[in-house]
């Protein structure tokens, strides 16, 4: 007989919600652990305390999974991916899904990223890299706009800057380069051509060889409707966006997917675990704009609700090389909308301990499994209510036959939800 697996997911945001979730409603018996999980998650799992509320402690994590005999880690967050768990975790014959530091480089420096991609003619903006503010801002006077600057390392989404005019270019280089307003992140930076065309999210799940695409997404950064406002984490996404049989993802795969994992392959770096591109459909074809090496967020929480395979197969398959050939996913054929509620205030500044009403509510707007309320920024609060503790709060997700009838799904339960000062954008997934 079958041992129980037990399954270590490393974060606590609404991607860790879906993915926790998701394993739990899979085929394999699975206990699992959340490091540190949320308000929503510990109905679900058993939320570890690591002593901090990031989970960046790799040595705590470490000693955990060794001594509960954790079967597979599953890392959210590109954060510890970036500072080398995965190294840690297989240095000690510990299981875990996401590419060691080398390979998190892909994220984590935007440089590497783009010295990688020309270094293998995989198609993607025409860039210049710059290690000095000067020469930076004498490119930036006299380069054609728009144009787009970058700051090297992680930024919390924030160190991209889309400059419309060559004033904003000027101002993006000093706050990144002088004034360092992301820290070391903006000892280099990447000034890169802009890009026009729809964006689109590709995710695939690689064992460091054989790869498997998911089904896509889109995800809506702005923090308002109309795509008005500052880029947040991410307020709502929906899936299918594009299919997967359909030419443009095909000549993804072909020509940036499959040079970029050999590409790894060849330069010595085993990369198991999801890489995610954002694309822009150019005029031109697929380009890539940037990868992530985790699963994207809020894009999982649709892509995950359409999974009709086991996912801890699917990540267990991928921990070891080679695991995913002959792999195949099965999908269900509707389609499913995230609406993220977020807090007054975000992405700038929040009030946090608020209370939350109408979760159990909203999941009961339609049948048992169509409404999943996915929890991000909430925590228990002192008599074990839930209360908001992010700027992201939670991640109101529905299927539906159509895409039509799975967004008025997804309204009609957030319809349900109520805290002081909430917010979301009333458009996602709406055909323009
Ligand atoms: P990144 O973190 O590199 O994905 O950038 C965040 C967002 O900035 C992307 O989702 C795009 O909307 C935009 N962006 C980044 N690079 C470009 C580009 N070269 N051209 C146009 N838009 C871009
Ligand atoms: N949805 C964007 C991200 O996960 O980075």
């Amino acid at each position: 007989m079958n041992r129980r697996k037990k399954v270590l997911v490393v974060g606590g945001g609404g991607r860790e919600h879906a993915i926790v979730s998701t394993l739990a409603r899979g085929a394999s018996a699975v206990d699992v652990y959340c490091a540190p999980g949320n308000g929503g998650i510990r109905r679900e799992a058993r939320a570890v305390d690591i002593g901090c509320d990031t989970p960046d402690d790799i040595e705590r994590l470490a000693s955990f999974a060794r001594r509960e005999s954790i079967d597979l880690t599953v890392v959210g967050p590109e954060a510890p991916l970036v500072l080398g768990i995965a190294d840690r975790f297989e240095a000690e014959g510990l299981r875990i899904f996401g590419p060691p530091a080398a390979g998190a480089r892909l994220e984590g420096s935007k440089c590497f990223l783009k010295e990688f991609l020309a270094r293998r003619s995989i198609p993607t903006a025409e860039f210049r890299i710059f290690d000095r503010a000067e020469d930076a801002l004498t490119h930036v006077e006299t380069c054609p706009v728009p144009v787009v600057v970058k700051a090297d390392g992680l930024a919390a989404g924030k160190g991209v800057i889309v400059a419309r005019e060559r004033r904003e270019a000027v101002l993006a280089v000093e706050a990144i380069m002088v004034e360092r307003r992301f820290g070391e992140a903006g000892r280099r930076i990447v000034v890169e051509e802009c890009l026009a065309g729809s964006e689109v999210s590709l995710l695939v799940v690689t064992d460091g060889r054989s790869y498997i695409p998911l089904e896509t997404a889109q995800d809506y950064k702005p923090a308002f409707d109309g795509g008005k406002g500052p880029n947040t984490g991410g307020m709502g996404s929906y899936s299918p966006y594009l299919s997967l049989g359909s030419p443009l993802v095909q000549q993804a795969l072909e020509r940036i997917i499959a040079p970029t994992i050999e590409g790894l392959r060849d330069e010595g770096i085993p990369f198991r675990g999801v890489l995610y591109a954002g694309l822009m459909l150019t005029s031109d074809g697929p380009k890539i704009l940037e990868y992530n090496v985790r699963f994207g967020d809020p894009e999982t929480q649709p892509i995950l609700m359409r999974l009709g395979t086991d996912l801890l197969s699917l990540l267990e398959a991928a921990a070891s090389e080679g695991g995913l050939e002959r792999f195949t996913l099965e999908w269900d054929p509707r389609s499913a909308v995230c609406v993220v509620l977020a807090s007054g205030g975000y992405p700038g500044s929040y009030e946090k301990g608020l209370a939350i009403t109408g979760l159990e509510e909203a999941e009961q707007v339609a049948a048992p499994g169509e409404v999943k309320v996915f929890h991000a920024g909430t925590a228990a609060g002192a008599q074990g209510e839930i209360v908001t503790s992010g700027g992201r709060v939670l991640g109101v997700t529905a299927l539906g036959e159509t895409q039509e009838v799975a967004r008025r799904r997804a309204y009609e339960a957030v319809a349900k939800i109520g805290f002081a000062g909430m917010r979301c954008r009333t458009d996602i997934a709406a055909r323009s």
